[in-house]
This record gives C-alpha cells, sequence and structure tokens, in this order.
C-alpha cells in the first residue's frame, strides 16, 4: 500500500514544478494531498493541485471550525510523508522555531515524531547564503526528522545564475519513494 504524502506549497515562483512532482507521485499511485501558504496562492491557483491530486487543497486553519473534526489535526493524522516544496526562506525559518502561524507551519509542527518532513527549498542565492537562513537549514539537519534536499546551481527566476534553484521535481519524487521504503 503506497503511502500518503502531504505537500505543503509555499510563495515561490518554483510552486509551478509542484504540478509535475504531484503528477510523478498519482501517477506511481500514491495518496496525494496539498496545502498551500497564502502566498503559493499568488503564485499558482490550488484548482490545479485540487484537480491533480484528486483532493482538496487545504489553505486556511479556520475554515474548518464548523466541522466535527480539526483540519490541521487531520491532516497530521493523514501525512505519512510531508514534503515542503518549493520551502521559502520564511516557512523554514517558521518551521525551524516551532513558529506555527498558517496551516502549513502548524500542521508540520503537529505532526507526530515519526513522521519524516522532506524539505526542498527554493530561494534567490542571497537569501540561500544568508547565516540566518544557513543556521535554521543547519538546525533543522541536526534532527533526523527533517531531510533537506538542498537547492542545486542553476538559472534562477531573478535572472541570476547562482545556487538556490529547487531540485528538479523527479528527485524530489525519488527521494519520496526512499523515504516511502524505510
Ligand atoms: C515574484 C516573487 C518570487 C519569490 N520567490 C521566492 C522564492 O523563490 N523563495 C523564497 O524564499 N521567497 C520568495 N519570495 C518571497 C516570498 O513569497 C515571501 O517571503 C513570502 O512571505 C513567503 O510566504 P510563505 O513562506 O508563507 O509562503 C518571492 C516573492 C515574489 C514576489
Amino acid at each position: 500500500m503506497k503511502k500518503n504524502i502531504l505537500i505543503g506549497i509555499c510563495g515561490g515562483i518554483a510552486s509551478y514544478k509542484i504540478c509535475e512532482l504531484v503528477r510523478l507521485l498519482i501517477k506511481d499511485d500514491f495518496k496525494v494531498k496539498v496545502m498551500m501558504t497564502e502566498s503559493a496562492t499568488k503564485f499558482i491557483t490550488p484548482l490545479v493541485f485540487q484537480t491533480l491530486s484528486g483532493n482538496p487543497v487545504y489553505l486556511d486553519m479556520f475554515c474548518s471550525i464548523k466541522k466535527e473534526n480539526i483540519e490541521h489535526i487531520n491532516l497530521s493524522d493523514w501525512a505519512q510523508i510531508c514534503v515542503i516544496a518549493p520551502a521559502t526562506a520564511n516557512t523554514i525559518s517558521k518551521i525551524a522555531c516551532g513558529i506555527s502561524d498558517n496551516l502549513l507551519t502548524t500542521v508540520v509542527c503537529a505532526l507526530s515524531e515519526n513522521i519524516p518532513v522532506l524539505i526542498a527549498p527554493a530561494m534567490n542565492e542571497n537569501m540561500w547564503k544568508n547565516p540566518i537562513i544557513k543556521a535554521n537549514i543547519a538546525k533543522l539537519k541536526k534532527l533526523k526528522k527533517y531531510i533537506i534536499l538542498d537547492p542545486v546551481k542553476g538559472r534562477l527566476a531573478c535572472g541570476k545564475y547562482g545556487d538556490g534553484r529547487l531540485a528538479e521535481p523527479i528527485d524530489i519524487y525519488k527521494k519520496i519513494r526512499e523515504l516511502s521504503f524505510k
């Protein structure tokens, strides 16, 4: 039985690449649910991921108040592997500090200890080299739960060539497959 993959999408230009990741996972019979930060919805519409994943896209922590169950607890209980891609400097830093001020960061904070969180950062090279971001990444790397798929060198959205480009969707998919056998 293929695992449940919960993908958290942040507000970066690379968010469109997650369409391909969702497609690869669905093709391989993984069950996929997507949550997006508010910034992510400025780059790509939730409807795309709803259609590709065949599930509703989760955006808001406070929309489930009328329901019997609490959304962020449901999602963190459902997830068997959590993937944050593209992971912004902002969300990485929040996760590293345990800040839970939106649905995505709250779900990550509420995940059970044994659920791996694969983080695929994507950002401008200066952001990636910023010592504060580096320290936050190093903090997460020290914890077994968080696996960082380092960004690669290449042409960045800002037009420059450098470090900070999101790992290719196929490589994120391969890493998820590898984690799913553990
Ligand atoms: C056009 C554009 C592209 C951006 N790309 C990135 C990016 O690749 N990585 C990043 O860390 N932030 C990027 N940002 C900044 C984030 O969107 C911003 O920090 C936001 O607060 C992130 O929110 P989130 O972490 O809740 O998704 C970009 C902003 C704009 C306007």
